[in-house]
């Protein structure tokens, strides 16, 4: 087949593409990730790009991509490369994120080429999902690392002591680790009789231990003092975080995020489940797309920490959804979309780095959060060990996560119970107009004046607006309501004296923002089949909270802490997602923010045995509640389709 050039504008990043690729998959060649909340699937109209030069052709006709042809764009998922070399712009709308060039950090240019460095995030963009370098990662747990260096000064072999060696290596470590399975691999054994006499049987041993077993992972000759560290990654649907830790000192030396790239693949775990099952080589693919996002991640790492090599990353921890953990690991997925909802397995082996082709030191042990269920994955787990609801003497309280899903635990001590409500990726910006991820640009805060209907608003980093996030789309929404925008049910009263009061593409919407004062070319609106989506959102969110307080026979007032995590950043606006019926109507000293408690609690297990021991026992005590099971569920969530709710005595003290 040909090889074709196609040109990404304004970035002016060029790839080589194969006749016939489509333009979704050359971008990410690329490094450049669009939008694709469908997968490929051509039903979205979010990839649109413009092609300034060169031959297309459509993969097939549909009336979305004529609507886009009209305004000059195609879809990039239907579009084909053909036999001519391509220039393709893509507007600010379609970019998954702000491209920017990390030139400042790395003047030389020298371990990061262009492409990549267009496609990593500052850490600005992600701060909200970002553990600040000062917190102690340890949240109250003592340094005891999965991983750590023990020197030995072993008894010299004589005639009188005539043991083998490696039953003189295991007796000294059994002494050390009070560890009474010590397992030493073949590798190491080979060659262990030169190791031991280098250095006049003194050495250094890197171990392993979990659970009162231990697996040797090098034994090197002499008491060198060589680095030792430690990575623990968030894999999130959206986004994955990234943190390096010094395992001996117990701290974040350095943080780093970016879009999983993933994403092509569809916005949420059934998309590229889908993917994953149905294409050719599909899981190959999206395996290889959570790797290739990782080892991004640790190359931008390494270039701002020029000090420390891919080697002496010696373990590593992810914590993740269920979906995500089977992913990254190259385990078929099919069964988790599947009734009964069946994942393959919910605890994870460690594996060494060297088989999922990760860029640290070849024989670093991956460990994996363990799962609970088909939608209550490690990432959740995590949680709960963050925020310590397991602990024997923990009082009632509620984990909500509102990510891609809404997860949520309820419980104290000894019982948790736990669900995923399906909420869909509204909070993230998914299935909205202009929803974005709290971005550069990003409306984080709105008001709106009752009398003039003047909106006003701050954006993530004083940026001009591109779009809104979760905490602006839950500020919007409770503004809209206590403004008579619209009505208990979502509903815009069109006939308000306002000329941002209007008839859209796709129905009755108002204008947040107008073009002249955006970063974009054409007004920021909400429609009301945005606000629809994201009352559906909230519906299920409290539905959630409502059926597992039900299962357990607990009302509201029992739940002595909340605790709200996901990316919402600092921002989060308590008494505006209680206004909404999204969060319960509960004193605001129960609310706690708690950001990124996947990324906290990988943290946490990957400096303690004790926390990983506590993750494992967590995920083994959580008790699933399948919401798909009889009409609990789903007689809340129509009643949580109202703001804030049909039952107005659920919410006393929202007017
Ligand atoms: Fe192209 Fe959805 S229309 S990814």
């Amino acid at each position: 087949m040909n090889k074709r050039f196609v040109t990404f504008l304004p970035a002016g990043i060029k790839v080589e593409v194969e006749s016939g690729t489509d333009l979704l998959t050359a971008a990410s060649k690329a490094n450049i990730e669009l939008k694709a909340p469908c997968g490929g699937d051509g039903t979205c109209g979010k990839c649109a790009v413009q092609i300034k030069n060169g031959r297309v052709k459509a993969r097939r006709d549909s009336h979305l991509a004529t609507r886009m042809a009209e305004k000059g764009l195609n879809l990039a998922c239907q579009t084909l490369v053909q036999d001519e070399d391509l220039v393709v712009e893509i507007p600010k709308t379609s970019a998954l994120s702000k491209h920017q060039v990390l030139v400042d950090r790395n003047p030389a240019g020298e371990g990061i080429s262009e492409a990549l460095s267009n496609y990593l995030l500052h850490v600005w963009q992600l701060k909200e999902l970002l553990l600040e370098k000062q917190e102690s990662p340890l949240n109250g747990y003592s340094l005891n690392p999965l991983c750590r260096r023990i020197r030995l000064t072993l008894p010299v072999a004589n005639l009188q002591d005539n043991r083998d060696d490696l039953n003189r290596l295991t007796m000294a470590l059994k002494k050390e680790t009070k560890c009474t399975d010590i397992h030493v691999p073949l590798p190491i054994i080979r060659n262990l009789g030169e190791i031991l006499r280098a250095e006049h049987f003194k050495v250094t041993v890197l171990l392993s231990e979990v659970g009162g077993k231990a697996e040797v992972i090098s034994v090197e000759p002499g008491h060198g003092h060589q680095p030792l560290y430690g990575i623990a990654v968030d894999i999130g649907t959206t986004t994955v975080v990234a943190y390096l830790l010094d395992l001996e000192k117990g701290r974040v030396v350095e943080t780093a995020g970016t879009h999983n790239r993933q994403a092509r693949f569809g916005d949420d775990v059934i998309s590229r489940i889908v993917y994953a099952v149905d294409e050719p080589d599909g899981l190959k693919t999206v395996h290889q797309s959570i790797i290739d996002t990782i080892n991004t991640l640790i190359i931008d790492l390494l270039v701002k920490q020029r000090h420390i090599k891919e080697t002496d990353i010696r373990v590593m921890m992810t914590a993740g959804n269920t979906t995500m953990a089977h992913l990254f690991l190259g385990i078929n997925p099919k069964y988790i979309r599947l009734e009964p909802y069946i994942p393959t397995t919910n605890f994870f082996p460690v594996v060494k780095a060297q088989e999922l082709g990760l860029r640290i030191n070849d024989d670093a042990l991956v460990f994996s959060y363990p799962s609970v269920a088909s939608y209550v994955g490690g990432d959740i787990v995590s949680g709960a060990l963050f925020t310590k609801m397991g602990d024997a003497e923990a009082p009632i309280s509620l984990l909500i996560d509102i990510g891609t899903n809404g997860e949520m635990v309820l419980g104290a001590g000894d019982w948790l119970v736990t669900c995923s409500c399906s909420a869909g990726p509204a909070f993230e910006g998914s299935g909205i107009t202009f929803g974005m991820r709290a971005m550069h640009g990003a409306i984080e805060r709105m008001e709106v004046d009752p009398q003039t209907y003047e909106v006003s608003y701050t954006t993530v980093n004083n940026g001009k607006p591109v779009g809104i996030c979760g905490s602006g789309l839950i500020d919007c929404l409770a503004k809209l309501r206590r403004t008579g925008i619209i009505d208990r049910a979502g509903k815009f009263q069109t006939s308000l004296p306002t000329e941002r009061m209007r008839f859209g593409e796709a129905g009755p919407e108002f204008v947040l923002v107008w073009r002249e004062d955006t970063d974009l070319d054409r007004d920021i609106i909400i429609s009301e089949a945005d606000v629809k989506n994201l009352l559906r959102a909230k519906g299920a969110v409290f539905a959630g909270i409502r059926t597992l307080l039900n299962v357990v026979g607990f009302d509201l007032e029992s739940i002595e802490h909340i605790y709200v995590a996901g990316g919402f950043g600092n921002y989060l606006n308590i008494p505006d997602a209680i206004a909404i019926g999204l969060l319960p109507d509960l004193p605001i000293e129960k609310y706690k923010y708690v950001g990124n408690t996947s990324a906290k609690g990988a943290c946490m297990a990957l400096l303690s045995q004790e926390a990983w021991a506590e993750a494992n026992n967590l995920a083994g005590k959580m008790t699933y509640i399948e919401l798909s099971v009889g009409n609990l569920f789903m007689d809340e969530f129509v009643s949580s389709l109202f703001i804030p709710h049909t039952d107005l005595t659920l919410f006393p003290n929202v007017s």
